[in-house]
């Protein structure tokens, strides 16, 4: 069986109307942010994931942001309730797909919020950013249904940024990469190694050491090819100007495989 499965979902025609919280609206070019999108799923391929497409909400604007809509670990998916009433809508096409997969379903409920982007998994370490999208109520929801799986759940405060993975996420070997002016609480992680630009923070873990990164980080991209592992840069410019990153464009479920 392909043991390497991720969730995307397509650009929608509202895409420039997406939301911002920290940064100021610029144009967004939405044929170049799609001809972006291709590249990134293209990047994926080439590293032998086979990718699936959730269903268009193409009256949401975020959408292809679409790891913020689910959490999923082992086989069981929690289903986001976005902080933002206006991504909503984006959940029920995420349901479908990961009930398609064979997972078991669990909804974050009102009054929880809960948007997947604030959840970073290191091994059976769950990290869960308390922020503008996930209340506390989303919080223990989380807890309540994966600690009994064997998760250990770390809550970690998150003021400066849109979602904790907008601030950190981790590299093959656990370490958590983090732009230091945009983390909250550093002392929270570790081993922790600070990069030299935002866009640094993020990564996608392709396998055997490769790492998915925005083209926008050089310098942290120098920093992990020094370390001895292999960016692959992707521009996504485009999601850039919306807050988004290379992790939240897809879900990666090779856990459920592997
Ligand atoms: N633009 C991504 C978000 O605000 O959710």
């Amino acid at each position: 069986m392909h043991t390497k499965k991720a969730l995307i979902r397509r650009p929608g025609p509202r895409l420039a109307e997406g939301l911002l919280t920290h940064l100021e609206r610029t144009p967004v070019d939405v044929e170049l942010a799609l001809r972006q999108w291709e590249g990134y799923v293209a990047a994926l391929h080439a590293h032998g994931w086979q990718t699936l497409e959730v269903a268009p909400a193409d009256d949401c604007p975020d959408a292809v942001f679409v790891e913020d809509a689910v959490v999923v670990f082992r086989n069981v998916a929690l289903i986001a309730r976005p902080g933002a009433e206006t991504r909503r809508g984006e959940t029920a096409g995420m349901e479908e797909a990961v009930v398609r997969l064979g997972c078991s379903v669990n909804r974050v409920r009102e009054p929880g919020t809960l948007d997947g982007g604030d959840v970073l998994k290191i091994g059976d370490t769950i990290y869960v950013g308390r922020g503008g999208r996930t209340n506390a109520e989303g919080v223990r929801q989380l807890r309540a249904v994966f600690e009994p799986l064997g998760a250990r759940v770390v809550a970690v405060p998150v003021a400066k940024v849109l979602h904790l993975k907008s601030a950190v996420t981790a590299l093959p070997d656990g370490t958590v990469i983090g732009y230091d002016p945009l983390v909250d609480s550093p002392s929270l992680f570790a081993p922790f190694l600070p990069v030299p630009e935002e866009a640094g923070a993020h990564v996608v873990l392709l396998g055997g050491g490769k790492l998915l990164m925005a083209a926008s980080a050089p310098k942290s991209a120098e920093l992990f090819a020094d370390l001895g592992f292999d960016p692959v840069l992707v521009d996504i410019s485009e999601f850039e100007k919306l807050e988004g990153c290379v992790t939240c464009l897809s879900v990666r479920l090779r856990e459920l495989y592997g």
